[in-house]
């Protein structure tokens, strides 16, 4: 009764002008989550029902706007399986991927990490993961290639003058010490753009791999210096970024999940410095600490280009 009287009092101060919508429906609805609710549903559910229905309102959401959104959620999960997730790029698009990933990391990152005048280093940032990781990539030992396609191939002649080594370091962000057998989990797309699951013409699993540091935290990988690509077109998110006549390019880039025990896993990119498209990825995932600038590598007839990714990693 008090929200109601505290409405009339608002109602009374604007002028008496009352509402456009049923004031008094959101309410109605947040009222009806029961006693025996999941706890952190009940506290998130309120503020998610004022958002959405707020936002309905101040737009003017008519039912056949609502529909439009409805296939476009329905569609995005009919696209969607092991090897593609429609509905997270979606959201990636849309910027929220990398919001979730800025808060869930600020909360895990403990301020020990850095930055508190000790002269440690920071803890590596993480990214987005992206729609594209695969699970039970092959674990390989430190210093072979995660291309699998033939020499012979059209799209290793197109893949040759990308050749790349890769290596770094793991370290902890506490110690500074290295971190022997942390797990490396690495993918990135092929020179024409493409991962490999969108890719008919390469074998499965091409350009991924797992490493595990040696003693002293290195690991090292042959792969490619990474290409930006833009999003697929062939669905919501694609035709979503058309809509709002936006550009669909990621910069070039190669993703990476660190684990170690003893220490927060890490998820997250290296991303080429040189790429044109650093500023405007159109899925806002681009961090100032993860840009990494390619060398030219001589001396190697097995790579053209070298570059070093280190990670620091946060006990705990
Ligand atoms: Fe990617």
């Amino acid at each position: 009764m008090a929200a109601v009287e505290g409405r009339d009092a608002a109602a009374a101060d604007s002028g008496g002008v009352q509402p456009k919508y049923d004031a008094e429906f959101t309410d109605n609805v947040i009222a009806a989550t029961g006693p025996n609710a999941h706890p952190r549903l009940k506290q998130i559910m309120p503020s998610l029902l004022r958002h959405l229905h707020d936002f309905a309102r101040e737009v003017d959401l008519t039912v056949a706007e609502w529909m439009v959104g409805v296939d476009l959620i329905n569609e995005s999960g009919r696209m969607s399986d092991d090897k593609r997730n429609e509905t997270a790029m979606l959201s990636d698009v849309l910027g929220l991927e990398s919001l979730v990933d800025e808060i869930t990391s600020k909360l895990l990152i403990s301020a020990r990490s850095g930055g508190d005048g000790s002269g440690r280093p920071q803890v590596t940032p993480s990214t987005v993961l992206g729609p594209f990781y695969r699970v039970d990539a092959p674990i390989l030992p430190n210093g072979s290639s995660i291309i699998t396609a033939p020499q012979d191939s059209a799209w290793y002649q197109k893949a040759a003058p990308m050749l790349a080594y890769v290596s770094g370091r793991v370290t902890s962000a506490q110690s500074g010490r290295p971190v022997a057998g942390a797990s490396l989990d690495v993918w990135l797309a092929g020179p024409n753009g493409l991962y490999e699951q969108q890719d008919p013409d390469v074998p499965d699993m091409n350009l991924r791999g797992r490493f595990r540091t040696d003693e002293a935290g290195r690991y090292a990988l042959r792969c490619l210096r990474p290409t930006a690509y833009p999003i697929p077109e062939d669905g919501p998110a694609g035709r979503l970024l058309t809509l709002l006549d936006r550009q669909p390019y990621r910069p070039a880039h190669i993703h990476f999940i660190v684990e170690a025990p003893g220490h927060h896993s890490l998820t997250t990119q290296y991303f080429d410095a040189d790429d044109p498209h650093i500023s405007d990825d159109t899925v806002f995932a681009v961090k100032k600490e993860l840009l990494v600038r390619f060398q030219e590598r001589t001396g190697d007839k097995d790579a053209r280009w070298s570059a070093m990714c280190d990670f620091v990693l946060s006990e705990g």
